[in-house]
């Protein structure tokens, strides 16, 4: 058993603050990820579980037991950092093994040990080449081997997949959601600023900003519910668009006047004393399709990248501080210039007022979430 909990977890470098109030509740097996901007303090929050960083404030508890001033060696977790840094004079089992030997086990475990990662990460071919022989996402997965061989209850990962090409950072991404899914009862903890990543491979994401939690929940519950603007354009590319307006009319849907002309109407409930209220309609550009009826964006299409699966339209690239995008399925090549009228279902808008989605309001039940189905075609 490995389940985390942080309570009121704080770090600060001086008169700095950089984490405040961290409360996390990790369940043993789960895949967690640490997601947010660079600076934000992920790689500070992993290295204060792993032991390697100071603990300013708070508790972590692994396992039930108060953790915050055990060395790492004692804290049964692995650490695999964004440059694996291996011993170039070594082989491949011997940089494997390095940990083990200087922990004084014996050969046969070294070599069980070793020969299991190999086979895990399907390094067994490569076990007696140097470093300088393998490919980078070999090399990456030889320092994964590190890790493994010591079959720690906690996995922690910084980045591992930052210093790879973009073929092999999914190919390895691939491998790592099958090495989780390989040992279900252990713990893993991932750290990247990469979206695609988190929403891959966590059960759970907690999305970090402004030196706290923005947001912690599965990756599709980050997506269809943001609880901020911050998570909403976070999650999610390009990002969602915010268009400013006016409340018009509550009640279950609630209908916004925009301050562009159009009107939106949106699946999420306002009350009476909303009427008038200054939001902001988040839409995905995804979401967005074309229509002859009532739009909630008209605008001409300054820019459009066709990426073969799916067109972008841009509109405003010159006059707006962020352009608003849509995205189309398929080839458009004919919309470039043309003006034209976007709309988007009700149940897949957003509504935020100073910034708060309108979704999660004191004294609300917000029901369990439940992924919205595919749309059938
Ligand atoms: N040793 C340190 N001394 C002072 N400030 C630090 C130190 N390490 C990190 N920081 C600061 O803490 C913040 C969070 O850093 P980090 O955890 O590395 O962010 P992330 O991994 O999310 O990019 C940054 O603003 C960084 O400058
Ligand atoms: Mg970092």
């Amino acid at each position: 058993m490995a389940d985390l909990k942080l309570t009121g977890v704080a770090k600060s470098y001086g008169d700095v603050q950089v984490l405040s109030d961290i409360d996390l509740d990790i369940r043993s097996g789960e895949f967690i990820v640490f997601v947010g901007p660079s600076g934000c303090g992920k790689s500070t929050l992993l290295r204060m579980i792993a032991g390697l960083e100071q603990i300013s404030g708070g508790v972590l508890e692994i396992a039930g037991q108060r953790m915050n001033d055990i060395p790492p060696s004692q804290r049964g977790i692995a650490m695999v950092f964004q440059s694996y840094a291996l011993y170039p004079h070594m082989t491949v089992r011997d940089n494997m093994a390095f940990a083990l030997k200087i922990a004084g086990k014996s050969r046969s475990e070294i070599r069980e040990a070793t020969d299991r990662a190999g086979r895990m990460l399907q390094l067994t071919p490569y076990l007696d080449r140097l470093p300088k022989a393998l490919s980078g996402g070999q090399r990456q997965r030889v320092a994964i081997g590190r890790a493994i061989v010591r079959d720690p209850q906690v996995y922690l990962f910084d980045e591992p997949l930052s210093n790879l090409d973009a073929a092999l950072r999914v190919a390895t991404r691939i491998e790592i959601a099958q090495l989780k899914a390989s040992m279900p009862d252990r713990t893993m903890i991932y750290v990247t600023h990469d979206q695609t990543e988190a929403m891959t491979l966590a059960d759970r994401i907690v999305v970090l900003a402004g030196g706290g939690i923005a947001q912690v929940g599965a990756p599709l519950e980050l997506y269809e519910r943001p609880i901020n603007e911050f998570v909403a354009q976070f999650i999610g590319s390009p990002a969602m668009n915010l268009l400013p307006g006016k409340v018009a009319q509550t009640g279950a849907e609630t209908v916004v006047a925009l301050d562009g002309g159009g009107v939106a109407h949106v699946g999420i409930p306002t009350r009476h004393e909303d009427q008038g209220m200054a939001v902001n309609v988040g839409i995905r550009p995804e979401d967005m399709r074309e229509t002859e009826g009532e739009a909630i964006f008209e605008g001409v299409v300054d820019l459009t990248e066709a990426l073969g699966e799916v067109t972008l339209l841009y509109f405003g690239t010159r006059d707006r501080p962020v352009p608003v995008i849509a995205k189309l399925p398929g080839i458009h090549p004919a919309l470039d210039g043309r003006r034209v009228r976007l709309t988007a279902d009700p149940q897949a808008l957003h509504l935020f007022h100073q910034g708060q989605s309108l979704l999660y309001r004191e004294g609300v039940e917000l029901p369990p979430y439940q992924p919205r189905a595919a749309i059938p075609a």
